[in-house]
This record gives structure tokens, sequence and C-alpha cells, in this order.
């Protein structure tokens, strides 16, 4: 055996392990595509789960250079859904069989902005006696307003560290009060204790990111024992800071085939977490999503925004299905699967196994 085939079939990978199945190359790269997904169908079969995305608001109170919705990009249009609008997008998740809707949104965290969630996660939660699983992604808050939101009935929380190295993370952040990196950690923490599915992740090919930072990344996520991971392409945003950097990051393709080999490498070290194939690969590659599903994702989230608002909510640019009706997507998510031998999983929460088998 090779001693790359060693490192393929080994169950806890060191640093440099991890930094030679990222640096894979060609048929290297296969034969580590080829065994994430043999690890994906041991512990989690075909199935793809779904999240039914709604794009809460705009409203962002941060700095964050790379993101196209931060409070000082004045060419955006700010908007907030009513709670009919909200309603009416879970109501469509749960008819369509979608099974879980996540609701994701610019970062407040003020007391009006506090009890709306509060009240449109209880309202979810009555459609259908409880049958929609409710994932949020509104960035950080106190462990007080976490657990109010848990109690209200959300169950898994999204929350990316973006980068866990802290001088990366200061490249790509302003570093004030607002900014403040332990804080994240943090959040993360919290979120773990409150016993929320916890889930984090990165950008793959940020300026300044190496391969070391990238292994760091894995083993960050493992060392957390989250439940979901999410990882995607950085898109540079020609409104944002970071994107004068914009020369100094690897070509979309090489984007592309390093965020597969994360998701790769991450699928061998957490064989049953939830990770999803994030919308920021099928903006960098039309088959992104579904190659991020082929080498070891388990989920997609559709987008149930309003097709209105969607131009509003362009964290970054040429995003996908901008312009698809959520029914479009259904069909053409089920297509879209099945051509990689996989099948969409309706009316199901679609729990991280991970979780499930450690509570
Ligand atoms: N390119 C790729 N991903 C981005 N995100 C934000 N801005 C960009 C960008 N320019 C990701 C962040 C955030 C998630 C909602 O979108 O990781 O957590
Ligand atoms: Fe939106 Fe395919 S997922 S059109």
């Amino acid at each position: 055996m090779s001693s790359f085939d060693e490192i393929l079939s080994k169950h806890e990978l060191s640093k440099e392990e991890i930094m030679t199945l990222l640096a894979a190359e060609g048929e290297e790269m296969s034969r580590l595509f080829r065994k994430s997904l043999e690890t994906k169908l041991k512990h989690l079969d075909n199935c793809v789960h779904l999240r039914g995305l709604i794009e809460y608001s705009n409203r962002c109170a941060k700095y964050c250079l790379y993101c196209g919705v931060r409070a000082k990009n004045t060419k955006v249009e700010r908007y907030t859904l009513t709670d009919d609008e909200v309603l009416e997008c879970a109501r469509l998740a749960h008819q369509l069989g979608y099974g879980s809707v996540a609701i994701q949104s610019g970062e407040r965290d003020d007391k009006d902005f506090v009890n709306k969630i509060e009240y449109l996660v209880r309202e979810i939660k009555k459609i259908d006696n409880g049958s929609l699983g409710i994932t949020l992604s509104l960035g950080e808050q106190t462990e007080e307003t976490y657990r109010r939101w848990f109690d209200a009935g959300a169950h898994r929380y999204l929350l990316r560290i973006e980068a866990s190295d802290e001088e990366l993370y200061y490249k790509i952040h302003p570093k004030d009060k607002r900014h403040d990196f332990k804080r994240r950690i943090e959040c993360i923490d919290n979120l773990l204790s409150i016993g929320y599915q916890t889930g984090t992740g990165v950008m793959v090919g940020l300026p300044f990111q190496t391969l070391d930072n990238l292994a760091n990344d894995l083993l960050f996520f493992k060392n957390k024992d989250v439940a979901m991971v999410g990882m995607g392409p950085f898109i540079p945003h020609p409104d944002t800071p970071l994107y004068e950097h914009k020369d100094r990051i690897p070509s979309a393709k090489e984007r592309m085939n390093l965020t597969l080999k994360m998701i790769a490498v991450l699928r061998l070290m957490m064989p049953e977490i939830n990770m999803v194939a994030a919308t920021a690969n099928q903006t960098v590659d039309p088959l992104g999503r579904e190659k991020a599903i082929a080498v070891g994702a388990n989920v997609i989230m559709p987008n149930l925004t309003p097709n209105e608002f969607r131009e509003n909510y362009l964290i970054y640019p040429d995003k996908a299905c901008v312009n698809d009706k959520p029914d479009q997507c259904q069909t053409c998510l089920d297509v879209r699967m099945a051509s990689i031998g996989h099948k969409v999983l309706y009316n199901a929460w679609g729990d991280s196994k991970a979780f499930l088998n450690s509570h």
C-alpha cells in the first residue's frame, strides 16, 4: 500500500496527514474522493436532507470584510420579511416536504429582533404540530438569547467560525469590539452546552489562508465535536474591502477543488456529521453542489426566500438560484441528486447522526 493509501485507511489523522490529503492532486485526489464517498455511504447511506432557507433580513450591524450585506455597503437595499412572509415560506417548506427550515439573517441583537425571532420560531412550530425542524443562523447572541430561542423550539444553530486561526480571522474582520474572535468561540461553546445541534464552518480559498490554516480548521471542528459543518469557496464581492486582494486567491477551479478536499477529509475524520453542499459551490461551478454531495456532503439548503428579495441578499455575487421558483428547485434537486446516485429524503428532520449518537 502506498503511504497515501495508508493515510486514507486511518481513523485518526494527524495535522501532517491532513495536509498531505489536502495537497492531493490528480489520481490521488480521486482516491481521496472515492474513499470519502464510500465512508459517507457506509455511515449515512445515499440520503440527502433538505433545509428550506429563509433569508429573513439583510439588515446587519457588522462589517465583515468579505460580506456583501455588511452594514457599510450602501448599495444594498435593506429589507426584513414580514411575519406573514416568513410563515408563508415555512408552510411552503412543509408542503414541499422539506422537513426543516433554516432562518438566516444579517446580524442584530436588539430586543425587538430577539423577541421577533422567538415569536416566529413558536409560530413555525405550530405548523402541523411541530412537524418542521428549525435551524437558526443569526450570528452572535447572548447565552440567554440562544436559550430563549432553543426553548421556543429551534434545535439547530449554525455559526461559522469563518477562520479558526485568530490572525487570519482578523485579516477578514475588523479588529474591534464588534468582531471579537474570542467571543465567537464563546458563542459556539454556549450553543454546544445549551444542547443545540451546533454547526460551524469556514470559507475556503480566502486571501492569506494557508494549507496549514485549513488543516487546523478541520482539527478545530473535530475538537469541538460539532454536529454540522458548512464550508464553501470564498467568492470576492466587488463592494467589500476584501475585494482588493482578489488577485491573491486561488482560481475558481482551485477553490472548488480545495473545498471538495476539505469536505472529503472531514468526512473521513467525522463520518456521521451533517455537512452541507453550500450554494457558493454552485456559484463557482454549475455542478458544484452535486460534486460536494458526491465527495461527502449530505445536506442541501434550497432557497425559499420570496424571489423579489433575493437580489438583496447577495452575500457574494452571482448567487445560484436567485431567479428560480421554489417548486422548480424541488424537481431540479430530485433530478440533480439522482444523477449522482443519491436520493432526497422528504418529510424528515434529517438530524445529525453524530449528534443523536452522542446525546
Ligand atoms: N464568499 C463566500 N462565502 C461567503 N460568506 C459570506 N461572504 C462570502 C463570500 N464573499 C459565507 C460566510 C457566512 C455564510 C452565510 O456565507 O461563511 O457564514
Ligand atoms: Fe434551485 Fe435547482 S436548486 S433551481
